[in-house]
């Protein structure tokens, strides 16, 4: 073949072959394969020499000229195939601005926190603060210092939790009561919220880990009056201002005297329904005076010194508050119930 025909055929070839090509990688190829330093359009000029020297200029031009197609064929395709890609791109990106957006599911607050935001507030508002001490206690602080005899049932294995001959976990929020006393001098007001645990089988109405708010107040002339227009205030921001309140006498070792605190009926208003058992009242707290032998141990001076206490169900309340009538329902974490809150 001589040189033209080597230059017609290297052009009829590029033509279809650069029109095919379909990626970037097969068009580098291509470009190497015409234009590189070993490709067919150097190849054409290495063959120069042996051209007649008359016809040569001519060759010459059409080569380069050739090399001029094929670079054009070459760059021709490069832009086609890049903007393929950025179409493909945008394809993938393509957002449709009218359509109404995704929300975000948003956590729901767990019903417990939901209460004790309240109670919080409302004890903050009467100028109590926040106090917390720890779920695995002594048996001093979860007994001895609240005057609680070494025989004392509640200390038995039955009800509590031990960790081994020393330390238990809390069966009650009262040690944070003892806690404060030692830590901070009267006056002292404090609402103490948290976990506890008896070692009770879980049903419907107990689980082994259950949630208590400590109350206690100490200072000069505080008297029973004090105790009772507490509850009242709390009773009728939680319940509602129509709820009747009975103090009830009652037996607790760290308080003297005591009082159950019972609430007329949410339910019945008092007429008696199965939420009260028939009775026409709720227990909602234990209540009373603190034990002088519990201020004299925490070092307070009980001659100079009263206060008063309470302790009541975190989740009862919840329950009440919300109609639940499965104590479960507050550890499942069970979307299907929290996203009523
Ligand atoms: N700690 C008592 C209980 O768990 C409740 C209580 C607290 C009673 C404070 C009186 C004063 O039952």
């Amino acid at each position: 073949m001589d040189i033209k025909e080597q230059l017609e055929t290297i052009e009829s070839e590029a033509r279809k072959l650069f029109d095919s090509v379909k990626d970037r990688e097969a068009l580098e190829k291509l470009r190497v394969k015409y234009l590189g330093k070993k490709g067919k359009i150097a190849d054409i000029f290495s063959q120069m020499g042996k051209v007649d020297s008359d016809e040569r200029p001519v060759i010459g031009r059409k080569t380069n000229e050739l090399k001029n197609l094929i670079a054009e064929l070459h760059q021709e395709k490069k832009s086609e195939l890049e903007e393929l890609l950025k179409a493909r791109k945008m394809k993938r990106e393509e957002i449709d601005i009218t359509l109404p957006g995704i929300k975000p599911e948003m956590g729901y607050t767990h019903p417990l926190s939901v209460i004790i935001n309240e109670v919080k507030q409302l004890f903050i508002g009467l100028g109590f603060s926040i106090a917390e001490g720890p779920e695995i206690e002594s048996e001093y602080y979860n007994f001895e210092a609240l005057n609680i005899p070494e025989h004392h049932p509640a200390r038995d294995l039955q009800d509590t939790l031990y960790i081994d001959d020393q330390f238990l976990l809390r069966t009650h929020t009262s040690p944070v009561q003892i806690r404060t006393m030692e830590d901070k001098n009267p006056p002292i007001r404090i609402i103490a919220p948290g976990r506890v645990y008896r070692s009770d089988e879980l049903d419907a109405s107990h689980s082994p880990v259950f949630h208590q708010i400590e109350g206690l107040v100490v200072d000069k002339d505080i008297s029973f009056s004090d105790l009772k227009g507490t509850i009242q205030v709390f009773v009728e921001e939680m319940y509602g201002a129509d709820r009747e309140i009975r103090f009830r006498p009652s037996y607790f070792p760290f308080t003297e005297p005591s009082a159950e605190v019972d609430v007329s009926c949410i339910v019945c208003e008092g007429k008696g329904c199965s939420l009260c058992s028939g009775t026409g009242w709720l227990e909602v707290m234990g209540s009373g005076m603190v034990h002088p032998n519990v201020l004299e141990m925490s070092g307070l001076d009980s001659r100079v010194y009263s206060g008063f206490a309470f302790g009541m169900g975190w989740d009862r309340i919840a329950m009440l508050k919300y109609g639940i009538d499965d104590i479960r329902v507050l550890f499942e974490n069970d979307l299907r119930f929290l996203r009523q809150f």
